[in-house]
């Protein structure tokens, strides 16, 4: 591995304090393996509507689209509201710059323990394992919108590239692994003219490039009940479009119990396709945790840091080759959520019905890391 240039986007409310402990697992990843990266820490977000009356600068995009990945807290709060610019059009606007097409959020359980703080009954959520594909820089998001007193529209669209260049993702990542995954694709093809264009384009991808490769289409509102009722029916490749994506993202947060424990990696390619590389071999990306800035519990040092060191170990994984250590978070991450179960202490965040802070959570991880990396 060869490090590289990391641009960190802190963001605002949690972000800053998730962001911070993550960066001191990497810390030790650094001081472990030798591999050093060159860090660069720049504002988005309200943080940059307040002190540039925009929600990201022209330098900031220009850092992005040369870093070899973004590091990303989140961003948004009461304070700033809707109106446009908002701190969330920051992230939007980088997104599209950076034109990471293909946003990957994990949904499984990284510890047994917590599938008691799931909602949902444990033997219907025990072994749920599916990657969400979404769709980043399209659909309703970016389409053309108009925005008046009494009048609102976000026009939804798709065309040939943009559905393509998604669907190979998903086929790619399916065929990582033997035999390959199924791969659902997530569409109102009954109703949305868009989707039924998704619908025709993924099949003709996955026919061409991927005919190992099990396809299946679910209508997306019937999607998101199953999810409840039979999420294991998923195990595999959920792919779709910028919207549901959106929503079925934070529904696969309450499935397992809590939205600050998902990370995500938006990537601008897909690994081993030699599409989207950057500087060092890696896929450019930007991470960041499926949560937002959670205002209702910023400043209080109780947010989970989960979501945002799970991000980081993507961001090893994709970006930067360095599998091992990418693993090595993650079990650490499990580890520490196990401890409980083991007649250990128990490190907990508040989300997760415990009492420990977003430092001693981090400090729990960061040993465990530093103990794997030697073993
Ligand atoms: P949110 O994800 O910030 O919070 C939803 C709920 O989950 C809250 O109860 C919050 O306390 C909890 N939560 C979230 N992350 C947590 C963590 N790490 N640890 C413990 N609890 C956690 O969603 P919201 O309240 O709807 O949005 C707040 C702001 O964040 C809005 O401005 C929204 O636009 C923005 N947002 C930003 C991003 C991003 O930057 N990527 C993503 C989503 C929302
Ligand atoms: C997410 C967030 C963003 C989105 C917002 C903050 C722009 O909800 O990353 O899921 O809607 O994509
Ligand atoms: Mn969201």
């Amino acid at each position: 591995a060869k490090g590289g240039k990391i641009l960190v986007l802190p963001g605002d409310h949690i972000g800053p304090e998730v962001v911070a402990e993550a960066l001191k697992v990497l810390d030790i990843i650094e001081a472990s393996t030798g591999v050093k990266f060159e860090r660069d820490f720049d504002i988005c977000g309200g943080a940059a509507l307040d002190k540039h009356k925009d929600s990201v600068t022209e330098e900031v995009l220009k850092k992005c689209e040369t870093a070899d990945a973004v590091f990303f807290g989140s961003a948004g709060g009461p304070e700033w509201g809707t109106v446009q610019p908002n701190p969330e059009s920051g992230l939007l606007r980088i997104r599209e710059r950076m034109q990471i097409f293909a946003n990957l959020r994990p949904c499984y359980f990284a510890s047994k323990s917590l599938l008691h703080r799931s909602p949902i009954k444990a033997e219907i959520i025990r072994g749920v394992d599916f990657m969400l594909i979404r769709e980043n820089c399209g659909g309703a998001y970016y389409g053309k919108k108009v925005e008046n007193a009494d009048y609102g529209s976000d026009s939804w669209e798709y065309s040939r590239p943009e559905i393509e260049r998604v669907a190979r993702v998903a086929g790619a990542l399916a065929m990582q692994h033997d035999p390959p995954l199924p791969v659902w694709s997530a569409d109102k093809a009954n109703v949305l003219a868009s989707s039924r264009v998704w619908r025709r384009i993924v099949h003709e991808v996955f026919e061409k490039e991927f005919p190992m490769v099990k396809l299946q289409d679910q209508l997306a509102d019937s999607l998101a009940m199953l999810l409840i009722t039979k999420p294991t029916v998923f195990n595999g490749i959920i792919l779709t479009d910028n919207t549901f994506g959106d929503i079925l993202s934070d529904e696969s947060g309450g499935l397992t119990g809590s939205l600050g424990l998902l990370p995500s990696a938006s990537l601008g390619g897909a690994p081993d396709t030699g599409i989207g590389q950057n500087s060092v071999g890696g896929v450019r990306g930007l991470y960041e945790p499926v949560h937002g800035s959670a205002p209702n519990i910023s400043g209080k040092g109780i947010s989970n840091p989960i979501g945002q060191v799970l991000s980081l170990a993507m961001m090893l994984r994709y970006s930067f080759n360095m599998n091992r250590e990418a693993n090595i978070i993650d079990q650490a991450v499990a580890k520490v959520l196990d401890s409980k179960e083991d007649g250990g202490l128990e490190v907990r965040t508040d989300d997760l019905g415990g009492r420990a802070t977003t430092a001693q959570m981090s400090e729990a991880i960061q040993s465990e890391v530093t103990r794997l990396l030697n073993a």
